[in-house]
């Protein structure tokens, strides 16, 4: 069964690193296809060239969050949607580029999480939604369902506590039959969304008494919520006060 990985990917000293780190993990996993989305107005070479250092079945697309909904110099950046028009625009290549009745699982994969290759797994076992914990996330050590019998009996969560379905979008995965079933649905863009998105799919496309409770009845973490520290790369302008410069090498 084919996995269909949507990763919206921003433009960032620290982007092709991360990328790096995915794209191995992503050697471990057979049958697995990577919609990687540039938050850019064209797609990059330098992203082009990641690509192509691996062997890896992917499609290579772009779009870029307007201006507006780009968090300001002095807001965080949770304040604003992360990647939505990205994997909106994936939605819309899947619905494009497979069939309806193909047996397959669809994947939301932030470039700076930490995978193991088990839950590829466990996304794998899923028939129809699939969810699972995920450490490092919402103020805790892990959020997760809490599951009896492989049925979601209620959700262990701190953060946000009026959501529905009180998971990342690391926690769960959803059969492709439902992305087409459901073929007008796009994650809400607009900041009234922050921290809903998740709860939003998930209550458009299933019901908790249908999800499927995996990784041991949700008592195993396979996915982290981990985030790429911002490196502070502030000396290149004293060494160019200096009259000095970086010469030319890039990555890869
Ligand atoms: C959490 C969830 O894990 C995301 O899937 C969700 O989109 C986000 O919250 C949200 O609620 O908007 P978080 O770690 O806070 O993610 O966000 P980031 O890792 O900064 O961004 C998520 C993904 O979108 C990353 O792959 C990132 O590269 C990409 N992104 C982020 C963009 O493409 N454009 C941006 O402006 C920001
Ligand atoms: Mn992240």
């Amino acid at each position: 069964r084919k996995i269909y990985m949507i990763t919206p990917t921003k433009t960032r000293a620290e982007q092709i690193a991360d990328l790096t780190r995915l794209a191995q993990t992503l050697y471990l996993v057979p049958n697995l296809f990577w919609i990687i989305i540039e938050d850019e107005i064209k797609p990059t070479q330098r992203i082009h060239r990641l690509l192509q250092s691996f062997h890896l079945p992917f499609v290579h697309l772009n779009i870029a969050t307007p201006d507006y909904l780009k968090p300001t110099q002095n807001q965080s950046t949770w304040r604003r949607p992360r990647g939505m028009f990205q994997k909106n625009i994936a939605l819309q290549w899947i619905r494009s580029n497979t069939n309806r009745n193909d047996d397959a699982l669809v994947y939301f994969a932030d470039d700076d999480n930490t995978y193991h290759w088990k839950l590829f797994q466990e996304i794998r076992k899923v028939q129809s939604v699939g969810v699972w914990p995920v450490g490092l996330v919402g103020e805790l050590l892990y959020e997760r369902p809490i599951c009896l019998n492989g049925k979601v009996h209620s959700w262990f969560h701190f953060i946000y506590r009026k959501r529905k379905f009180p998971t990342d979008m690391a926690g769960f995965a959803i059969h492709l039959n439902l992305i087409h079933k459901y073929s007008n649905y796009i994650f809400n863009v607009s900041a009234t969304s922050i921290g809903q998105q998740e709860s939003q799919i998930l209550d458009t496309m299933t019901t908790q008494d249908q999800l499927e409770c995996l990784a041991n009845n949700a008592s195993k973490i396979y996915v982290w919520h981990t985030k790429t520290q911002i490196m502070f790369i502030t000396a290149a302008h004293k060494l160019q006060k200096a009259g000095l410069t970086y010469d030319l090498i890039s990555e890869l």
